[in-house]
């Protein structure tokens, strides 16, 4: 008979995996009560709205959820200290990017935001507390947690002793498509030693999840599993957009060969899609980590064939913007460029490592005037992430102003595309597969370019009015 009831939980981290999750957690456990917790009172101002459409992250699905449970028995607060010291499960759901110095820079995850996450947790937790891993970390990271838990009972007596117990329970959801990952996952996965707290968080689950999808297995197999899933779906990019490039050289048609190979059950149909490279905050990360694991354990054979997934995705977005430079007679100066999509993937408003960033930035550099349209991102995200451009330009020529003028954001397409001499298509958002090339194509400056780096659109429309079209992969106009 298990004996860990949980009635209370906290989740610190109320950000695109911590937020959905624990709405979805809330809607199914209506005796739970469930505290969300964040550092960023904005974040949770936009959270507690009133206006549900400021929700700070946009899923489908998640208004209704967040309706009919926020006030309930969920809540979200920025009182960190409150929350750990009423629960008895801890979901720890903080960002950990790619350390931007110091020791594994550029290679490995920054942990700072999970180190004091659980000094949070050692300090202000009371009795026996369950202390989840949501986030993606590097494998072993549940010691350096438990290391800094137990930490604190040095200096506590006997009575006063708190235990705790440390799972890893990563989350698989996809950004656009979150609820549906959350309410039908493919597995959830569990990994830890004490038998008892990981039968606590299978009972959570097993409200609405089928006891056959739920795997629990050791503590390093579970962080490490994420991390292998990740690189492999990365792999899967790399790998048919390395045939992308062979498709455009030798004539072949890579939408083609997709679906051809990906009749064979053994390799499936999902994943195949080429495109500009992956983005996301997890896919370039989770394999870093494994490089930098592979490394560590001085395998490096290993590492050099992770590591080559990232190189052939960056690869991806230089060739591109090659592409375009050399189709635009090698000179882009001072000329009109629209960028369509700035998200990196359609259904969201994240842009983490979108490859629209490197491919603008390129292009910036070689002096392009950038119209930039996205229905869901925001002109400050998008100037946020362009800010090294920038940044760079001022210290070069002090000039600030005029480079932002380089710099132009629109809400309507066409509007964008007045006199520029090249389109290109970042992001896969249906309304681009809507667009009138008769209007695009009398508005833009001739010769006039259209680079489809997403395969949604149809060449023969687009030829037809006279506008040069270039899709990724279609080499179909060789001989
Ligand atoms: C997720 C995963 O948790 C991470 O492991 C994965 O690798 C990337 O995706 P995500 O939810 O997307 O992170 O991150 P983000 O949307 O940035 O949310 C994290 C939240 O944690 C932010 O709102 C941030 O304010 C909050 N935070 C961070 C704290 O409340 N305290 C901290 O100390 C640090
Ligand atoms: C990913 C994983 O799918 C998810 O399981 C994990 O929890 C977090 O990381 P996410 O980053 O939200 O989710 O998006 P995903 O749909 O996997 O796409 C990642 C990137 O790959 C996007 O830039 C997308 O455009 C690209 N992609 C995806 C392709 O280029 N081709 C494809 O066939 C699929």
């Amino acid at each position: 008979m298990n004996n860990l009831k949980i009635k209370k939980i906290c989740c610190v981290g109320a950000g695109y995996v911590g937020g959905p999750t624990m709405a979805v957690i809330a809607d199914h456990c209506s005796d739970l009560k469930v505290n969300v917790v964040d550092r960023n009172e904005e974040r949770i101002r936009n959270w507690n709205h009133k206006d549900i459409s400021n929700l700070p992250i946009y899923e489908k699905g998640l208004d209704q959820i967040i309706k009919r449970t926020r006030n309930k028995n969920l809540f979200f607060s920025t009182k960190i200290e409150d929350a750990i010291a009423e629960a008895d499960m801890i979901f720890i759901s903080v960002n950990t990017p790619i350390k931007n110095k110091g020791l594994g820079a550029g290679q490995t995850s920054d942990l700072r935001w999970v180190e004091s996450c659980a000094r949070k947790i050692s300090l202000h937790a009371k009795g026996h507390t369950i202390v989840v891993e949501k986030s993606t970390l590097p494998v072993r990271t549940a010691k350096t947690i438990k290391d800094i838990l137990f930490a604190s009972n040095d200096d506590l007596n006997e009575k006063n002793k708190k235990t705790f117990s440390v799972l890893s329970n990563p989350e698989f959801l996809a950004e656009g498509t979150a609820i549906l990952n959350l309410e039908k996952p493919d597995r959830i996965l569990i990994g830890g030693e004490d038998k008892k707290s990981i039968e606590a968080l299978v009972e959570i689950y097993l409200r609405w999840v089928p006891r056959k999808k739920i795997i629990t297995t050791n503590l390093w197999s579970s962080e490490l599993s994420k991390l292998t899933s990740n690189a492999f779906l990365a792999q899967r990019i790399s790998s048919i957009n390395s045939i992308s490039a062979i498709c455009e050289s030798s004539g072949a048609d890579v939408y083609e060969v997709a679906n051809a190979i990906g009749k064979d059950t053994r390799i499936g149909s999902q994943f195949l899609n080429p495109g500009p490279g992956f983005g996301g905050s997890c896919f370039k990360k989770d394999i870093l980590n494994l490089v930098y694991l592979c490394n560590y354990f001085g395998l490096s054979e290993v590492a050099s064939f992770w590591e080559s997934i990232v190189r052939i995705n960056q690869w991806q977005q230089d060739r591109i913007y090659k592409k375009i430079v050399e189709s635009l007679f090698g000179n882009i100066s001072g000329k009109k460029i629209a960028i369509l999509g700035f998200a990196f993937k359609a259904g969201t408003n994240d842009t983490r490592e979108s490859p629209a960033i490197s491919i603008s930035k390129n292009l910036l550099l070689e002096g392009a005037k950038l119209a930039i349209h996205d229905p869901k991102v925001q002109p400050s995200q998008i100037q946020n992430d362009l800010s090294d451009y920038l940044l760079t330009q001022e210290d070069n020529n002090k000039d600030l102003k005029n480079n932002k003028s380089n710099l132009m954001f629109f809400t309507d397409i066409y509007q964008a595309a007045e006199g520029a001499h090249a389109l290109i298509i970042i992001t896969e958002w249906d309304n681009y597969k809507k667009i009138d090339w008769n209007i695009i194509s009398k508005n833009m400056s001739k010769p006039s370019w259209v680079f489809d780096t997403r395969g949604i659109l149809a060449k023969d429309k687009i030829n037809k009015y006279g506008i040069n079209f270039w899709q990724l992969g279609d080499g179909s106009g060789k001989n």
